[in-house]
């Protein structure tokens, strides 16, 4: 064993330097030494070049081929090599369920989570907005913002809850996990899988961005039904990583995430030390540049269901556990039609988010890296500043440019955090937004 990285996990590359395998859920295969990988077979008698041989499942055994999903990994040591984990401080990280605060019915939005003032890195600053369902037993979503302005140097995550959908706001990630190194801009997001190991650097400097921790079934893509075999988010740009290890000595910091709570351990070797794996279990990232947007060309608003970028399905058809929905740059075309998204009350909550310029609901206040919470049924739409521009507007055909909003929706009421409401970035006058709204009834 050496005490250095003798594949370049964290050497300094560009972020166009990384090489990926494309598609989504596709059977990768990728070895980071030639001859990692076994011929034939999965578990041979000695696997190569000395290493030893583990398959991860994300589902059991048995669940169909449409939706399993496991991996062989080919490592230095077996991830059974370790100590005890012991507990640590949960800092401003929350699991579900939990009780600390009501539910509250009304309208919630926050300006940005601001950078941490000390040394924080991935796991010292994230902070949990909202939560529902139970973790326990693998339902529901929790809402987390990050905020780092170091690397993870020694230290290792691990949720063992659920898996991790990035979505970075400002500044990129270099996500080092088992399966090999995904660099993530902002305008473009990550998942890494439940029970995958990874450290999170900061290429470029202070970083920070939405997260969400997804219980439920793993995100897969929606259904296109009569949109047909092409379009929204495409197959083909999804792109995992290629394999890359650490081969050093420890002690390391394992810090992992288990019902809710935080445990670490010291190892005495990476965990990052596969050489070879291959499977349909992996990290992904996707660019939203490359989300073919879909809207009307003739009138009215479509439902925002048509920007679903991921969705993660529950046991009842079309009911997500969570959709991740996207608001990217396109045509505004709709004749004799309000174009920002309409009034509304929805069974759905919705988490939003924005990673940068402006969302074409809200004319000021919703600004990048804040957020807003509008739970089940909760009365929103568009302020009064927007609906008085938009019902005026000329309509002619219009390039919304320079902006990416995005929302998680979810099936079960959001509680929020008690440190999310007494935040002092949460904006207490939200409602005023609707406040301008006049009668113009002309009976
Ligand atoms: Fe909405």
């Amino acid at each position: 064993m050496t005490d250095v990285a003798v594949h370049p996990q964290q050497a300094e590359k560009g972020p166009g330097e990384y090489s990926y395998q494309a598609g989504f859920g596709n059977e990768f295969a990728s070895e980071a030494v030639s001859g990692a990988l076994p011929a034939g077979r999965n578990s041979p008698q000695r696997a190569p070049l000395g290493l030893y041989a583990e398959q991860l499942s994300w589902t059991a055994f048995t669940q169909p081929r449409g939706v399993s999903r496991r991996t062989w990994v080919y490592r230095i040591m077996p991830s059974a090599a370790h100590p005890r984990f012991s507990r640590i401080g949960n800092g401003a990280l929350r699991g579900t369920p939990f009780d600390e605060i009501e539910p509250d019915p009304n309208r919630l939005r926050w300006d940005a989570l601001p950078l941490p003032g000390g040394d924080a890195d991935f796991v010292d600053g994230l902070f949990t907005m909202a939560c529902n369902g139970d973790l326990r037993t693998r339902t529901g979503i929790a809402m987390h913002l990050y905020a780092a302005n170091r690397s993870m140097t020694g230290r290792y995550f691990v949720d063992a809850d659920g898996e991790l959908l990035f979505v970075p706001q400002e500044g990129p990630l270099l996500l080092r996990t088992e399966l090999g190194p995904l660099h993530v801009a902002p305008g473009e997001i990550a998942v890494v899988p439940r029970g995958i190991r990874f450290a999170v650097d900061l290429p470029a400097g202070p970083a920070r961005g939405y997260l969400c921790e997804n219980f439920g079934a793993a995100f897969t893509l929606p259904e296109r039904g009569p949109i047909g075999a092409n379009g929204l988010a495409n197959e083909r740009d999804f792109l995992a990583p290629s394999a890359a290890y650490e081969d050093r000595a420890g002690p390391v910091q394992v810090v992992q995430k288990f019902g809710g709570n935080l445990w670490a351990a010291d190892y005495d070797h990476s965990p990052l030390d596969v050489v070879g794996w291959h499977g349909n279990y992996a990290p992904y990232k996707y660019d939203t540049a490359n989300f073919m947007v879909i809207g009307t060309i003739s009138f009215d608003h479509p439902d925002p269901s048509i920007f679903t970028v991921l969705t993660s399905p529950s046991e009842l058809p079309g009911l997500a556990n969570a959709d991740f929905v996207i608001f990217p740059p396109r045509w505004l075309v709709g004749e004799d039609t309000f174009r920002p998204p309409w009034y509304h009350r929805n069974i759905m909550s919705e988490f939003m988010g924005l990673v940068r310029g402006v969302y074409d609901a809200k004319a000021e206040g919703f600004v990048p890296g804040g957020a807003s919470l509008h739970n089940t049924f909760a009365s929103h739409g568009p302020d009064a500043e927007t609906y008085a521009r938009a019902s005026t507007a000329e309509l002619a055909p219009q390039k919304i440019d320079g902006t990416l909003a995005f929302m998680f929706e979810s099936r079960w009421m959001l509680v929020p955090t008690r440190q999310a409401m007494e935040a002092a970035h949460r904006q207490r006058d939200y409602d005023a937004v609707w406040s301008g709204l006049t009668r113009s009834f002309r009976g």
